[in-house]
């Protein structure tokens, strides 16, 4: 099977980039399931029900998230009752809403076949980041866990450390499909298939607009760092780019056969 993971869509510039450029995408790449982080989809910050909802209309099957993720208090709704929903694994035990999902996929190129199955898990890194549960020992748990149902599993690393993302990956080679990572906002060149057949990539970057910094307008930050006083960070417009990745999995094994960088402009 051949999945699209995207990066970080941003405000509406990185919702309109979805809704246009995932048809070609799908088309092209011959996609059978679609994954994105949501964490800055509402104005840059967090997500509500009705931008939830935008993105799935637009063709995405699964909303992963992260450290924005409590931005709007809406959210409340979708962690409680959105199964596509997913918010990192490794919160406090009693955190509303779920790490990983099993989900069923219909290929459009294989009709009267069986779907098969696939497991989304998102976990959160901790250097540089909110101190959460250790990712690295909840995720082994969590894999093996949900390896009993499918060998198709796709990994969303949600973490700033190039370091902890790459050792959280080794860590899974050969256990899961693939490892993308997101947060930065920023897309790495590091794309590759992990000797044990985990396709890797330590950051997708991010969905939305690029004459910015990491999607906000650039005067406002250039004032932050200038001053060291607050300001409002709102996002910017210009040169809207999706940024992610494509992954094609072998459904027999669950290895990943290749891994292609995604970087399309409206
Ligand atoms: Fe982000
Ligand atoms: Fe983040």
């Amino acid at each position: 099977m051949k999945l699209l993971f995207i990066g970080d869509i941003v405000g509406q510039p990185g919702r309109n980039a979805v809704k246009t450029l995932l048809p070609g995408l799908r088309e092209r790449h011959g996609l059978d399931f679609v994954i994105a982080n949501g964490e800055n989809s509402a104005g840059g910050n967090g997500i509500t029900p009705r931008i939830a909802g935008e993105i799935f209309s637009a063709g995405v099957d699964v909303i992963t998230t992260g450290d924005h993720l409590w931005d709007q208090k809406e959210v409340m709704e979708l962690l409680a009752n959105e199964k596509r929903f997913l918010r990192p694994l490794n919160y406090p035990p009693g955190t509303p809403g779920q790490g990983s999902a099993i989900f069923e996929v219909q290929r459009p190129k294989s009709k009267g076949q069986s779907p098969i199955s696939i497991a989304v898990l998102n976990a959160q890194g901790r250097t540089f980041m909110p101190p959460l549960e250790n990712p690295f020992l909840l995720a082994l748990d969590e894999v093996k866990r949900l390896r009993q149902q499918t060998k198709i599993l796709f990994v969303d690393f949600h973490a700033e450390a190039t370091s902890e993302k790459i050792a959280f990956a080794r860590m899974l080679d050969g256990q899961v499909s693939a490892v993308v990572g997101t947060h930065t906002h920023v897309q790495t060149a590091d794309e590759q298939i992990f000797p044990g057949g985990t396709a890797y990539l330590t950051d997708a970057g991010f969905t939305g607009p690029h004459e910015s910094v990491l999607g906000r307008e650039i005067e406002p930050v250039l004032k932050r760092f200038l001053t060291g006083m607050p300001q409002r960070f709102e996002v910017a417009k210009d040169r809207v780019l999706l940024h992610g990745a494509v992954v094609e999995i072998d459904d027999a094994s669950g290895k990943a056969l290749t891994i292609l960088r995604v970087s399309e402009p409206v």
